[in-house]
C-alpha cells in the first residue's frame, strides 16, 4: 500500500458537488477530510461538536455537519479547539499563532499537535515522520510502503538528505500508528516543521529555552533591508531556520549563510529546510549544533547578523562566572547581551548587526552594561518600535539595527506606527546610564533639553524607597471590613493624584506572617509619597498618616533637604511630568531609577510655597488640575506651542 499520495490533494469541494452524495460518513474518512486525527474526531463527538448515527453497530458521522465544519475550518471561523474541553488536552501547549501565514492553517497544525500528544509520540519521531511527508510532497523521496518506512529503506532524490534522514530515523522506533504523520494533510506554510516544533513545545520550555520564533513578515523585512547577494550573514541561534531560510531568497551560494543552535532537534529541521530550499545542490550546509556563547566557532567577518536571540535565559552558577569571563564588560547576566555583543564581534567593519529584542534593552538600568557597548562600537541606524509580537509574550519588542563602525553623531532613524522621526546618538551617550530614548523626536527633544537645562536636583541618593507588603495569601489576611486590630491598607487602585479613595481593605500587620514585608519604619515614616506601581502613569498621593500598602503600590520617602514634599507630589502628578515619564521610559511600571532621573528643579522658596497652595487647593477640590500644570509649565519657561503640544500629548 502506498501512503504517501494517498490523502494528498483531496479535493473536498468536487466530492461535496456530487449529486450522488452520501448523507453519512465514516469517522476515518471524516478525519482525512478534515485533516485531522480520528482521536480527535472522537473527542469532538465527546465534547457534541459532531453527533453521530448508528447503522449496523457501526458510528457515521451526519455528512452535512461534517461538510459545515469543513467550510467553517477553510473560513477561520471554527473556534472550537479553543473551547475549555480541548485546551485542557493540550493545556500546556500553544500553536504560536503570528507565525502562521494564514489563519486557516492553524487547526490543521492544532489537529496535528493533537494526534502526537494524544499518542504520546515523541517530539523528534514525530518530526521526523512529518519531514519524511514534507519530503514526499516535494518531491525528493520516492514513494514508499509501511514496510519500507519501518525497516527505512527509504529512497531520497538528494544525497545530502538522505544522509541525514537516514541518521535522524535510525536512531528512532517506528511504529504502524504512527504512519498517520507521514501522509497527514499539511499546511503550505514556509517552515511547516518548525511552526509544529514550536507547537509542541510547553509554553514553560519554550519560555525557559527562550525559543519564541520570529514571524516572516519581520525576518522578511530585515533581509529586504540589509542583505545583498554576496553578503556572508549568521543567525548565532537560528531555531529551525527561519532567519536563514529568508537568508536564502538573497543569497544565491547557500555556503554563504551560517546558522547555529544548541538545540539539537531545531538544527535537524533547519539543516532539512535548507537543503529542501538548495533541493539540486550537494552540499552540507553551514548550520552547526554548537552553542554560541560557550563554544568555538571559527568563522567571523560577517556582513549581516540577524536574529531574534534568547531572552532572561537562566544560566546556572558556573555559567554565570564563565560568561563573566567571557563577555568582560558585561555584567548583567542577560542572555540577549550576550549574544548581541556576539553579534557585534562576528561582524565585519560596516557589517550589520539587526535584533529582535524586549523594549527594556533601551532603558531599564541593569542593561546599560551591553548599551554603552553597543555605544562604544557601533553606530545605531534604526530603531523600529514593534509593540507585541508574541503570543503570550507581553513585553513590547523592538528591532535594533547597528552598524559596526564607530561615526560620531549620527543621526538615529526611528520607526513607532506610522511615525518616522530622528535621534542623535551622541545625545544617549551623555544620557545617565546610556538610555536609548526613542520616544523622543526632535520637538521633544528641545522642550526636554529646556526642562533638563534648568538647575536641579534629582532623588537619587536622596531618597527612601520601600515595596508594598507581599502577604503571600491575601484571601487569608485581607479583610474588606475593619475588624478588631487592623488597620487599612492601601492598593494600587486606591491611589489617586495626592490623596486616596476609601479605603476597601484592611489587615492586621503582623510582618513575620507575611511572605515580604519593608521595614515598619517605611510604612511609619511621618510623611511619604505613595505612588501606583503598575501603571503607564504617575500617580503619586500624599500620606501622613503612616498607611500600609500592598505590592501595588510603592513608597517615596524624598531625603533632599529643604526640598517640600508636596511640591515633589504635584511635580510627579503634573501634565510636564507625566510628559517626561512618557517620551523617556514609555514603561508600564514606574521603577525607581526612572523616578531617580526626573528633575526636580531648584525654584525659590517663594515658588514653591505658590506651588504648595496651588496644590492644596487642589487636594481641597477649589481648582483643577490646569491651574497647577500652567504654574509648573510657566515655570520652566515653556511656551503655548510647547504647552500646547505636551497637553496634546500627553494621554
Ligand atoms: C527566540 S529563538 C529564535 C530562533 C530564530 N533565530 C528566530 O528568530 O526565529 C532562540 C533560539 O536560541 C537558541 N539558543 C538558546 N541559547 C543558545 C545558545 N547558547 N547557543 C545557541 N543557540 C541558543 C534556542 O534553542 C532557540 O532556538
Amino acid at each position: 500500500m502506498y501512503f504517501c499520495t494517498q490523502f494528498l490533494g483531496y479535493n473536498m469541494k468536487d466530492i461535496y458537488q456530487n449529486i450522488n452524495a452520501p448523507q453519512t460518513v465514516e469517522i476515518s474518512k471524516a478525519a482525512t477530510m478534515l485533516g485531522t486525527s480520528i482521536i480527535t474526531i472522537r473527542n469532538w463527538i465527546k465534547y457534541g461538536y459532531l453527533q453521530v448515527s448508528k447503522k449496523k453497530n457501526r458510528i457515521f458521522l451526519l455528512m452535512s455537519e461534517v461538510k459545515k465544519l469543513q467550510n467553517d475550518i477553510e473560513n477561520g471561523t471554527f473556534t472550537k479547539l479553543n473551547s475549555r474541553a480541548n485546551k485542557s488536552k493540550v493545556k500546556k501547549f500553544f500553536v504560536p499563532i503570528e507565525y502562521s501565514q494564514n489563519k486557516n492553517h492553524i487547526i490543521l497544525i492544532q489537529s496535528i499537535v493533537d494526534y502526537i500528544k494524544e499518542h504520546h509520540i515523541p517530539t523528534s519521531t514525530a518530526l521526523a515522520l512529518l519531514s519524511l511527508n514534507v519530503l514526499c510532497r516535494k518531491d525528493l523521496l520516492v514513494k514508499f510502503t509501511i514496510k519500507d518506512i519501518i525497516n527505512k529503506r527509504l529512497i531520497f532524490k538528494n544525497k545530502q538528505i538522505e544522509k541525514e534522514m537516514q541518521e535522524w530515523l535510525s536512531d528512532l522506533k517506528i511504529t504502524k500508528e504512527l504512519l498517520f504523520l507521514s501522509s497527514c494533510r499539511l499546511p503550505k506554510q514556509k517552515d511547516v516543521l518548525g511552526f509544529i516544533y514550536q507547537s509542541l513545545m510547553m509554553v514553560g520550555e519554550k519560555a525557559q529555552a527562550g525559543s519564541y520564533y520570529t514571524p516572516s513578515n519581520i525576518v522578511d523585512d530585515i533581509i529586504k533591508t540589509y542583505v545583498k547577494p554576496r553578503s556572508r550573514v549568521l543567525d548565532p541561534c537560528c531555531g529551525t531556520g527561519q532567519f536563514l531560510l529568508a537568508f536564502s531568497h538573497k543569497i544565491k551560494n547557500p555556503m554563504d549563510i551560517y546558522g547555529i543552535d544548541r538545540d539539537e532537534l531545531a538544527v535537524r529541521i533547519a539543516r532539512l529546510n535548507f537543503l529542501i530550499t538548495f533541493k539540486n545542490l550537494d552540499f552540507s550546509p553551514n548550520i552547526f549544533h554548537k552553542d554560541s556563547l560557550f563554544d568555538r566557532f571559527d568563522y567571523d567577518d560577517f556582513d549581516v547578523v540577524a536574529t531574534n536571540p534568547p531572552w532572561g535565559f537562566h544560566f546556572s552558577l558556573p555559567e554565570k562566572q564563565q560568561l563573566k569571563q567571557l563577555y568582560a564588560p558585561l555584567t548583567s547576566s542577560e542572555s540577549f547581551s550576550y549574544f548581541l555583543k556576539k553579534g557585534i564581534d562576528s561582524a565585519c567593519e560596516g557589517g550589520i548587526i539587526s535584533f529582535i529584542l524586549p523594549e527594556s534593552i533601551l532603558h531599564v538600568r541593569k542593561h546599560q552594561d551591553i548599551r554603552r557597548y553597543i555605544i562604544e562600537n557601533t553606530y545605531i541606524q534604526k530603531i523600529i518600535y514593534l509593540d507585541r509580537v508574541f503570543k503570550h509574550v507581553f513585553t513590547p519588542i523592538v528591532r535594533l539595527d547597528l552598524v559596526k563602525k564607530k561615526t560620531p553623531n549620527k543621526q538615529i532613524n526611528i520607526c513607532k506606527g506610522n511615525k518616522l522621526y530622528t535621534a542623535n546618538q551622541l545625545k544617549w551617550e551623555q544620557n545617565p546610564d546610556f538610555n536609548f530614548d526613542i520616544h523622543i523626536n526632535n520637538f521633544d527633544s528641545q522642550i526636554l533639553d529646556k526642562i533638563y537645562a534648568y538647575p536641579h536636583t534629582t532623588l537619587e541618593k536622596q531618597a527612601d524607597w520601600a515595596l508594598g507588603i507581599v502577604t503571600g495569601n491575601n484571601k487569608k489576611y485581607l479583610s474588606n471590613e475593619l475588624q478588631n486590630g487592623y488597620e487599612e491598607i492601601i492598593t494600587g487602585k486606591d491611589i489617586e493624584k495626592f490623596s486616596f479613595k476609601q479605603a476597601s481593605c484592611f489587615i492586621r500587620f503582623t510582618p513575620k506572617k507575611f511572605q515580604q514585608s519593608a521595614p515598619e519604619t517605611k510604612y511609619r515614616a511621618k510623611e511619604k509619597l505613595i505612588y501606583r506601581f503598575i501603571s503607564k502613569y504617575l500617580i503619586f498621593a500624599y500620606d501622613d498618616k503612616q498607611r500600609l500598602c500592598l505590592n501595588s503600590a510603592n513608597i517615596l520617602i524624598p531625603q533632599i533637604p529643604h526640598y517640600p514634599i508636596k511640591v515633589i507630589a504635584a511635580l510627579f502628578n503634573s501634565t510636564l511630568y507625566q510628559f517626561i515619564f512618557q517620551k523617556k521610559y514609555a514603561c508600564i511600571k514606574v521603577l525607581q531609577s526612572h523616578l531617580e532621573q526626573l528633575p526636580l528643579p531648584l525654584w525659590n522658596d517663594n515658588s514653591y510655597r505658590q506651588l504648595l497652595i496651588i496644590s492644596d487647593h487642589f487636594m481641597n477640590g477649589e481648582n483643577n488640575a490646569n491651574e497647577m500644570d500652567d504654574f509648573i509649565m510657566k515655570q520652566y519657561g515653556l511656551s503655548k506651542e510647547e504647552t500646547d503640544y505636551i497637553h496634546q500629548e500627553v494621554t
